[in-house]
């Protein structure tokens, strides 16, 4: 911070080209481009690929922020179930869509690692493929993990990163960034970060204003240091926790997907009695929460009709237990002989 404040460069400067490559490293990509949000990042992706006023798929059990980012792109959000599984986007609800009449419209699916767990990338790819559109990737709670040893937010043709305070690798404030392979649309990415500048107060195309601070990218850079450990952290805490619910009927563990690696960046379980849990765990000093308690076409703001049967069955039951690096080997067991007892 002291370094940052002395060279008075306070927006994309030097701290920020050196985390962008550092990220690019960890990830095993080639370009990274910082940027205000994780929300700017998604709106960013939809219009380097032209898909204002084209429709783009997203889970319908997965945060706000993802439908908002379509819709400042100026394109039009269309939900589908996930799986009940994974709670990722599910292939055939994706398929299902893509046949329907207003399949055509379709040019994009944005997939959501939901809590960190990987998505079966080859089964969306085979869908998305058999029907010409973008398969984008949303890995805003998924750094650190990996899908057969490639990882999450890498195999999209572009990425969205969130650096919220919270995320597995968190920020100071707001912060988020692009990854994608491809250098032309990484081009294209940082001129409309920044008013679709191609050269100093020359715009090529409409940007808008999304660039990440030197200060964040400061502290961003000291913490990617220890995200390795932080997630490798979070993996042996969940490790405990799924061990304490595998015999346990009345709760399930969501399940990793096959050939992933979980980023964990929540540990969440389902439960058809959810209040009773909650009620539970609470008694025993255990603090919860509701991630999410509704479905995005159970609010206001993204009603559609459709088939949402598994997303509504989500919102009802899941419950994220306490999990983050820095929590104590007896605190995890208190939490596991709670989860025991119920
Ligand atoms: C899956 C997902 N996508 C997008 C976002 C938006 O990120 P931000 O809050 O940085 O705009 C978040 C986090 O809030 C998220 O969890």
């Amino acid at each position: 911070m002291h370094r940052v404040l002395s060279a008075g460069q306070y927006i994309l400067g030097p701290e920020v080209s050196a985390f962008e490559d550092e990220f690019s490293q960890f990830l095993e990509t080639t370009q990274v481009i910082a940027t205000g949000s994780g929300t700017d990042s998604i709106e960013l992706i939809l219009r380097c690929l032209d898909l204002q006023g084209k429709a783009v798929v997203i889970p319908d059990f997965a945060p706000s922020a993802v439908a908002s980012g379509v819709v400042r792109a100026g394109a039009k959000v269309v939900l589908a179930d996930v799986d009940p599984e994974s709670l990722i986007l599910c292939p055939r609800a994706l398929r299902r869509l893509l046949e329907s009449p207003e399949g055509k419209s379709i040019k994009a699916a944005l997939v959501v690692h939901l809590y960190g767990n990987p998505a079966n990338w080859s089964e969306l790819e085979k869908v998305t493929r058999d029907h010409g559109i973008h398969l984008l990737e949303d890995a805003a709670q998924a750094h650190g993990g990996s899908w057969q040893g490639r990882a999450l937010g890498t195999m999209g043709r572009m990425s969205a990163f969130s650096f919220y305070p919270t995320k597995n690798l968190g920020a100071i404030g707001d912060a988020g960034a692009i990854a994608t392979a491809d250098a032309a649309l990484a081009d294209l990415a940082r001129q409309r970060r920044q008013y679709g500048w191609k050269t100093r107060y020359e715009s090529d195309s409409p940007g808008i204003n999304s660039r990440m601070d030197e200060l964040q990218a400061g502290i961003l850079r000291v913490k990617l240091r220890t995200l390795k450990w932080q997630v490798t952290q979070r993996q042996k805490w969940a490790g405990k926790y799924d061990a304490a619910v595998a015999n346990n009927p009345r709760i399930q563990a969501q399940i990793t997907t096959s050939g992933g690696i979980h980023a964990y960046h929540q540990y969440v379980v389902r439960c058809a009695q959810r209040e009773e849990l909650t009620a539970h765990l609470q008694s025993r000093g255990i603090p919860t929460t509701i991630l999410y308690p509704s479905a995005l076409h159970q609010q206001k703001a993204w009603q559609q009709s459709g088939e949402f049967a598994e997303a509504e069955r989500a919102a009802a039951e899941v419950l994220a237990l306490p999990l983050h690096p820095y929590l104590d080997e007896l605190s995890i067991d208190h939490v596991c002989s709670a989860l025991n007892d119920f």
